[in-house]
């Protein structure tokens, strides 16, 4: 994959696919992480003299036009921190789109409206694919976030595009992620939470082989909890996936990775909040959060690691009741000397609650292209780049 270093953008249409899904509330950004991480790739392109086209999706519109997911809110703030005109467009199909085209000028900036807002883009297309194509003398990747998306911007533009490569958000993203599925730096610690095991099957076997310990909090340990023989009361339990959960631990062996479950946990009993042991949950409790002596045993665990890869919260950490073991597992990994990594929306959001987030190595505001990526999939928008 080429890098934006390595392509002539002067004069050309520089066709950027970035991430702007953004949470806006009443018309106003709240939170621009996102938009932050493409302004260097984004600025680049402008002072290479390119005719900056931006394209991204806000939402699931599903090829309809719903206004609250315009991307207005964010052509205003690119008017505010962007040092060039910035043009904001509508409707890319017809001749306003041919007009705006053709008055673009070098270092200018055309920022197009939601792309979801044609059903082409979710179905890549191929009249659509074309129609963005021509917005497209080079096409840059700058939203690792999507890349597990077979869309026509992600996947159909790049197919027919030969001048291409990747923006810096997503080499930045591409380098710190290898570095856990590629060849790690051990031993490498895998700490895993959430509420699911079937959403982390495929990360836990495709890490199990590179990892030495995995520390797994949150409600899918319950479902460990429950395989190894413990009642856990009326807590979440995927039923289905006893015999996974199973299948792991027996790999984990086989492997020599060394697994650390919760040991005490926080639990809600006739609303009240008590901690218990594994032998002391009674029938009626709900697991919130892990207890003290877990927190102590996960702490203890991640000392010496020169590699930790974070996802998934380790209890309902949304409520301060149960905030307890995520936000000291996410200070003690943030107090590590060593790589360390996390992303998914949850984890930031308990990063950021912690007050952490800017401690940790790199934090990855990817969600589902962050998993697929650890579960060791091609992503279709990186493999749409290296086609020649
Ligand atoms: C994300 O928020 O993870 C990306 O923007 C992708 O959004 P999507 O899940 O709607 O494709």
């Amino acid at each position: 994959m080429k890098t934006l270093r390595e392509l002539d953008l002067r004069g050309k249409k520089v066709f950027i696919r970035v991430d702007f899904n953004v949470p806006i509330e009443d018309g106003k950004i709240t939170d621009d992480t996102r938009i932050v991480e493409s302004l260097p790739t984004i600025d680049y392109a402008i002072k290479a003299g390119g005719k900056v086209i931006l394209c991204s999706h806000l939402g699931r519109p599903k090829g309809k036009r719903v206004p609250e997911l315009s991307l207005k809110p964010v052509y205003e703030y690119l008017k505010g921190v962007l040092k060039t005109e910035v043009k904001f467009l509508e409707d890319y199909l017809g001749e306003e789109a041919d007009r705006a085209l053709a008055e673009l000028k070098e270092g200018e900036v055309l920022l197009l409206e939601n792309v979801r807002f044609y059903e082409g883009e979710t179905k890549n297309d191929p009249e659509f694919v074309k129609a963005l194509a021509r917005m497209a003398d080079v096409y840059i990747n700058d939203a690792f976030s999507v890349c597990h998306r077979a869309h026509a911007s992600v996947v159909g533009v790049p197919s027919l595009v030969k001048e291409k490569g990747m923006g810096f958000q997503l080499e930045k993203e591409l380098k710190y992620l290898s570095k856990v599925v590629g060849k790690p730096e051990r031993p490498l610690y895998a700490v895993v939470g959430g509420s699911k095991v079937s959403t982390k099957i495929g990360v836990l076997k495709n890490l199990l082989p590179r990892i030495d310990k995995l520390l797994i909090g949150g409600a899918m340990a319950n479902t460990f909890l429950s395989a190894l023989g413990y009642s856990v009361g009326k807590s979440l339990v995927e039923e289905e996936y006893r015999e996974i959960a199973k299948d792991i631990l027996r790999s984990a062996k086989e492997l020599e990775v060394k697994i650390y479950l919760p040991v005490d946990v926080v639990v809600e009993r006739d609303g009240e909040i008590y901690e218990a042991d594994l032998l002391s949950i009674e029938e009626g409790d709900v697991i919130y959060d892990i207890g003290e002596e877990t927190v102590a045993l996960f702490s203890a665990a991640l000392e010496g690691a020169h590699t930790v890869i974070w996802n998934g919260p380790l209890g309902y950490f949304e409520k301060d009741e149960y905030a307890f073991g995520t936000i000291a597992i996410a200070r003690k990994i943030a107090s590590l000397q060593a790589l360390t990594i996390a992303g998914g929306g949850d984890t930031i959001a308990a990063l950021r609650k912690a007050g952490v987030i800017t401690a940790l190595s790199y934090v990855s505001t990817a969600g589902g292209a962050f998993l697929e990526y650890l579960e060791g999939k091609t992503l279709p928008g990186l493999k749409a780049l290296e086609e020649v």
